[in-house]
């Protein structure tokens, strides 16, 4: 059974337009223009259970709009969508038991009280038995490494505890399918390290379904074998994190450094030239030239060292951006 599938999901916020000052107060009130944002322009999805799926695309591209679609906070523009086999905006109290939405830059936690006193709220909301929360809090606290920390004020919390306490009452009644908005956007590399573990222990032995949104490459790399990404609302890649490398990364970095200042002016005509680490320079170039050009530069330039290396898959997906049609 699949856990997420879509058919032209589509999504259109409509704001009235209002122009400056009294008089366009006024003048709205006769004549209303509206101005239309197609967050989202008709996505298919296909995500069986137990697949940990990446979901990327550059600043207003449509993920936030598009799992809030999914977990029935906004109410689809047109097209079909199923989570679990549920209609989400219908919000039956059955599916919002079987899934999680996580979003980094929220809280649901209540600001004033100790994240505990959340839990067994949470628990009542959804009729956890207390023997299984108890299993489970404790697992999920050891894991995150954060039960000396739930008996303190949430407002009083650092940004990566709070986040941990976050995904604890997100899980707490193990749910199928878990939409995660950014869990470590802010978080310092050791807490985002934490929590990319505990997504990959989650998945991996519970078989939960994750999607998962992020800036954040090393978290995309450390989880995700299959990636999805959208751009204007539209899919524009739906494969494996490795398809995306050969797709639109089949290109080399040629590091180089020195003996002797170098223009990167001087450079440029080889390909995409940038600062590399310890005053070296990189050139990005098609693999198939990559022998050429290293040899060009050999042969022009003083050269102390030299290597070549795999463009990484942010610089994969930063190309896809800039490069796709507007
Ligand atoms: N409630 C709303 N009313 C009007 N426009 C909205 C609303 N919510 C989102 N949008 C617009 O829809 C588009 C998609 O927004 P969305 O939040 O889904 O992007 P995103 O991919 O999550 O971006 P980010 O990476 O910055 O979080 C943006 O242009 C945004 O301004
Ligand atoms: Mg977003």
């Amino acid at each position: 059974m699949l856990a997420v599938e879509t058919r032209e999901l589509a999504k259109t916020f409509t704001t009235l337009k209002k122009e400056p000052g009294i008089a366009g107060s006024l003048k709205s009130l006769f004549s209303r223009a509206r101005n239309e944002v197609r967050a989202v322009c008709g996505i298919d999805l296909n995500i069986q259970r137990g697949e940990l799926v990446g979901f990327l695309g550059p600043n207003g591209a449509g993920k936030t709009t598009t799992l809030k679609m999914l977990t029935g906070i906004l109410n689809p523009t047109s097209g079909f969508a199923e989570v679990l086999g549920y209609t989400p905006f219908d919000r039956k109290p059955e599916m919002l038991r079987r899934i999680s939405l996580v979003m980094g830059n929220k809280n649901q936690l209540w600001w004033d009280l100790p994240a505990w006193d959340s839990f067994v709220v949470l628990r009542e909301l959804y009729d956890v038995p207390a023997d299984k929360f108890k299993q489970r809090i404790d697992r999920l606290l050891e894991v995150l490494a954060i039960s000396d920390k739930v008996n303190t004020q949430v407002r009083k919390l650092s940004l990566g505890e709070r986040m941990k306490c976050e995904l604890v009452a997100a899980l707490l009644h193990a749910p199928e399918v878990v939409f995660l908005d950014e869990p470590t956007l802010g978080l310092d590399v050791v807490s985002q390290q934490a929590i990319r573990e505990f997504l990959k222990q989650l998945h991996e032995e519970e078989g939960t379904t994750i999607l998962l949104t992020s800036h954040y490459m090393q978290d995309v790399q450390a989880l995700c074998d299959r990636v999805i990404v959208i751009n204007h609302g539209e899919k524009i890649f739906d494969d494996s994190l490795e398809a995306l490398g050969k797709t639109f990364g089949d290109r080399r970095r040629i590091v180089l450094r020195f003996r002797e200042p170098v223009e990167s002016s001087a450079l440029a005509r080889y390909g995409e030239v940038s600062d590399a680490p310890d005053n070296g320079v990189a050139i990005d170039v098609p693999r198939e030239d990559t022998p050429t050009v290293a040899a060009a530069v050999l042969q022009h330039f003083p050269v102390e060292d030299i290597s070549i290396e795999d463009v990484d898959i942010e610089d994969i997906i930063r190309r896809l951006f800039t490069n796709a049609p507007a």
